[in-house]
């Protein structure tokens, strides 16, 4: 297998220990501040039940599989008086050396067994965190709990990291050779947050559409929601939910073409502008169940306009263009107002205001700002100053989808400018340790029409004749920080029905940032006959035929300073 190849190139440079008969027991572990609640041995390819987990983190079906014969070790480290993380250990008895930390994203609180799973499977010794408290979803374990907080903001991926090298080291009888770490959107703010507080925990750092200012990113889903009439549902301003699936619908049919390839996908919408007059009734571009009124037509405006804070400074950029508007659209359910995006809800109630009986119904400004002041458990952490980790070698690479809904990737882009000059780095500099991928038509973490499966945390299991440094980045990383060889793009693949590791869709070539990646007008743009986002296809009248995979090329662009 070609990565098993790859990993044994690079063991050379290393001792491996496998082979020796470990102790799975809690016996063979003592670690500070502590428990260890279980050790057991596992075969490879069974599988194993989770009771005890909360719903929002999967029970009561969840079941792990192990992936290596392995030995599992759960701990629960306490972190303050009132506070404890909780740690999965997956040790695998052929070990290449080499950890692998994860988290989790939301307010979660879950466990990512997906990417443990995954990383056992390569050979590292895997580790997962509830990064403090159980469960995605709720206010309780906030309310009136710091300390929690704390672990949430930026405590529980630190002592994961301290926690998994001296397990291995207790279990294995000697150090690890490499710590990475792996963590989309709040995994990627932590990430991010690991880099800047903590320089010397991992290595090399997968940032995956990274939530960093992770409060101007949640109150922007209730400053979005006011400013299209919510809560008030009958007021003229209001834009209903089935309006905004026809008003992304045009807007993907009016910006798509510009990139030069008609695909469903806009590749790069941070440099795109669109004005909503052409969607008034009148017009005839929609029809009379879905045009918008004169006062929609100015709270289509203003929702795709940046937000400022109650100073007038731009604090969030705008609402990315073709991206699904639910995170603020969502918000009635049978005719009451309500956020489906219940982490505003969740997080202002529990940790800003520590007050039940608040409601996000009068959600402003005023809230955004004042969760910045309160900054709970430091979830902000101004994460431009990375010298610490670039002076010591450490490596990050990022990825974001162009189609996110949830974080705007635009601001990948600004993180990236802050670093580069916060650093005052050449772009050959910065290339050096930090290296950041768009990924055109990837939603949140997740699929898309793209060509999104780039060996990210969700796809379980992943594509085994897909694990090589091209296609795979966290194989892309161990190559970079193990034998200096840095990515300068990455293959994204698109399965068909998204099911990884079946039949391939279609390919590209992710471009590192700031090069973007054009069809070279060889061979077939990749197929187009998907899909889920099919409401988008059969409005463009995109034929269902299927094409070969076209070749892309990496062209640099000019990034203004
Ligand atoms: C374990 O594998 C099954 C498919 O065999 C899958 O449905 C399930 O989600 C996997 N469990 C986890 C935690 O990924
Ligand atoms: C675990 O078992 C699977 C399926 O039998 C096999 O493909 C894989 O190579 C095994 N993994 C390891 C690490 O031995
Ligand atoms: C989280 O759940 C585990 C059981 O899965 C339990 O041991 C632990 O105490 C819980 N942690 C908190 C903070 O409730
Ligand atoms: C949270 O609110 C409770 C009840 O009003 C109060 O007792 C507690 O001190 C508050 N905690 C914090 C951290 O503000
Ligand atoms: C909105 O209008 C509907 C009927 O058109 C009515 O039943 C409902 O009470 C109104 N809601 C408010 C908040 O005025
Ligand atoms: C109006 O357009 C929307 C969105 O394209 C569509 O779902 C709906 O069926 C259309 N309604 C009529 C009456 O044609
Ligand atoms: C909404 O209405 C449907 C149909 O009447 C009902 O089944 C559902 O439970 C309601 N949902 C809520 C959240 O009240
Ligand atoms: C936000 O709403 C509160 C009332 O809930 C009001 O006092 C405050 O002035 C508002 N802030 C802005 C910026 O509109």
């Amino acid at each position: 297998m070609a990565f098993k190849h790859l990993l044994a190139a690079l063991n050379a440079a290393f001792p491996l220990v496998r082979g020796a008969s470990y102790a799975c027991n809690p016996a063979t572990f003592s670690l500070p501040d502590t428990t260890v609640i279980s050790a057991s041995p596992h075969s490879n390819a069974s599988q194993i039940g989770l009771p005890g987990t909360v719903a929002s983190c999967g029970e009561p079906d969840l079941v792990a599989n192990i992936t290596a014969d392995l030995c599992r070790v759960v701990l629960s480290v306490q972190t303050s008086p009132s506070s404890a993380v909780q740690i999965e250990a997956w040790l695998p008895d052929e070990w290449s050396g080499r950890l692998l930390s994860t988290s989790d994203g939301g307010i979660g609180g879950c466990i990512d067994y997906q990417t443990i799973q995954n990383g056992a499977y390569l050979g590292f010794a895997s580790f997962g965190t509830n990064a403090g408290h159980n469960g995605s979803v709720g206010f309780d374990f906030f309310l009136n709990q710091p300390e929690v907080l704390n672990d949430f903001g930026h405590r529980a991926v630190h002592v994961e990291a301290e926690t998994a090298k001296l397990v291995a080291t207790q279990f294995y009888g000697c150090a690890a050779s490499k710590s990475y770490y792996a963590g989309c959107s709040t995994g990627g703010r932590q990430a991010f947050q690991e880099a800047r507080l903590y320089p010397e925990d991992f290595d090399g750092i997968i940032a995956g559409s990274p939530g960093i200012d992770w409060l101007h990113i949640v109150a922007s889903k209730g400053i979005i929601a006011r400013r299209i009439g919510w809560p008030y549902l009958n007021s003229s301003a209001y834009v209903r939910t089935e309006q905004w699936t026809a008003i992304v619908a045009e807007i993907v049919k009016i910006l798509d073409p510009l990139d030069g390839v008609v695909d469903g996908i806009i590749d790069n919408p941070t440099t795109q502008r669109f004005d909503p007059a052409i969607l008034a009734c009148g017009t005839g571009v929609l029809n009379a169940s879905v045009c918008l009124h004169p006062a929609q037509v100015e709270s289509v405006r203003k929702a795709y306009e940046p937000i400022a804070n109650t100073a007038g400074q731009i604090v969030y950029p705008s609402f990315e263009l073709g991206s699904n508007t639910g995170v603020f659209s969502a918000n009635q359910v049978n005719g009451t107002a309500q956020l489906s995006y219940t982490i505003l809800q969740d997080f202002w109630l529990g940790a800003v205001y520590n007050n039940t009986g608040w409601t996000p119904m009068n959600f402003n400004e005023t809230d955004m700002d004042f969760s910045i002041i309160v900054n709970p458990g430091r979830v902000n952490a101004g994460e431009t100053d990375l010298s610490a980790f670039y002076k010591r070698g450490g490596k990050i690479l990022s990825y974001h989808g162009r189609n996110d809904e949830t974080v705007m990737s635009a601001l990948s882009e600004r993180l990236f400018a802050g670093v580069q000059s916060s650093l005052e780095l050449s772009l050959d500099e910065i290339h050096s340790f930090y290296r950041l991928f768009f990924i055109p038509g990837m939603h949140h973490c997740s699929p898309g029409l793209g060509a999104w499966s780039i060996g990210n945390a969700q796809s379980y299991p992943w594509d085994y004749s897909r694990l090589d440094p091209e296609h795979n980045v966290l194989s892309a990383l161990v190559r970079w920080v193990e034998s200096g060889t840095a990515p300068d793009h990455i293959i994204g693949t698109k399965y068909v029905n998204d099911d990884v590791g079946g039949e391939v869709q279609s390919q590209r070539r992710h471009c590192v940032y700031p090069q973007i990646s054009k069809w070279d007008g060889r061979g077939n743009v990749w197929r187009i006959d998907l899909i889920k986002d099919t409401e988008i296809f059969v409005h463009l009248g995109l034929p269902t035929s299927t094409l070969n995979v076209g070749t892309s090329q990496c062209i640099p662009i000019m990034l203004c300073v």
